[in-house]
C-alpha cells in the first residue's frame, strides 16, 4: 500500500515554467546536488537566492490556492500551521542519488515539479514496509505532492546521464510541536530522529 499522492501534468504555466527552466545555475559534480533556497513568509517576506522577488511572488500567487487546497485534502488540520513557502530549485548531478527517508515534520505538504532535462528520473514511492517501490515517470512539468506522515517513504536520483533539475515547492510551518499532535506522533521521538537522520545521510547516504 502506497501513502496518498497527488500527480498533476503541466503544473506551471508556460511562461513560469520556461523561466524556471532557464534560470542560470551553477554546475555540479556528478555525486553533488545544490539547493538554491527561496522562500515567501505569510507576511510577504522573501528570502531568495536564484529567483527575482517577484519571481517568487509571482509563483506564490498563481500555486498557492492549489497546493493549500491539496493539503487541506490529505491532511485538512495541517493546513492551520501554514507558515511559508518554499520555491528552491535543486540541481543534482548525473549520478546522485538520495536514499529512501520520509520527510521532516515542517513540510507540511511536500512538492516536486520535474523541470529540466526532457528525460530523467522520476521520484520513486515505496510502500510503507519499502518491499513495493513505485516511479513517478519523469515527465518535464509535471508535479507531485503528498503530505507527509511518518510512513511516506521516497526517494530520488539522477539517471546518470544528466544533471536532474527539480522544482521543490513546499508549505512549511516551524510549528513542529503541532505537527507531532495533529500526526499523533511523539515530539521527542521525531526530533531525534530529525538530528539522526543529518548524522546518517552525511556521513553514509542513508536514513532511518
Ligand atoms: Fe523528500
Amino acid at each position: 500500500m502506497f501513502h496518498k499522492a497527488e500527480v498533476i501534468d503541466n503544473f506551471l504555466t508556460v511562461e513560469d515554467f520556461k523561466e524556471l527552466s532557464g534560470l542560470k545555475l551553477e554546475n555540479v559534480n556528478q555525486d553533488e546536488k545544490k539547493v538554491y533556497h527561496n522562500r515567501i513568509f505569510k507576511d510577504g517576506t522573501i528570502e531568495s537566492s536564484c529567483m527575482e522577488n517577484k519571481t517568487i511572488k509571482r509563483l506564490h500567487s498563481n500555486y498557492h490556492s492549489i497546493a493549500i487546497k491539496i493539503l487541506k485534502k490529505y491532511a485538512p488540520l495541517k493546513a492551520e500551521l501554514y507558515q511559508y513557502s518554499d520555491f528552491h530549485i535543486v540541481i543534482a548531478g548525473s549520478h546522485f542519488s538520495f536514499p529512501i527517508h520520509t520527510d521532516t515534520p515542517n513540510k507540511l505538504l511536500s512538492g516536486v515539479v520535474y523541470l529540466t532535462p526532457e528525460k530523467n528520473f522520476g521520484t520513486t514511492l515505496y510502500s510503507v514496509d519499502k518491499k513495493k517501490s513505485k516511479n513517478i515517470e519523469w515527465k518535464q512539468n509535471r508535479a507531485l505532492f503528498f503530505s507527509r506522515t511518518e510512513n511516506t517513504p521516497h526517494s530520488y536520483k539522477s539517471d546518470s546521464i544528466s544533471n536532474r533539475i527539480t522544482l521543490i515547492y513546499n508549505l512549511m510551518t516551524v510549528d513542529i510541536k503541532s505537527v507531532c499532535r495533529v500526526e499523533k506522533t511523539f515530539f521527542p521521538y521525531v526530533y531525534l530522529k530529525q538530528k539522526i537522520n543529518k548524522y546518517l545521510l552525511k556521513y553514509f547516504n542513508i536514513n532511518f
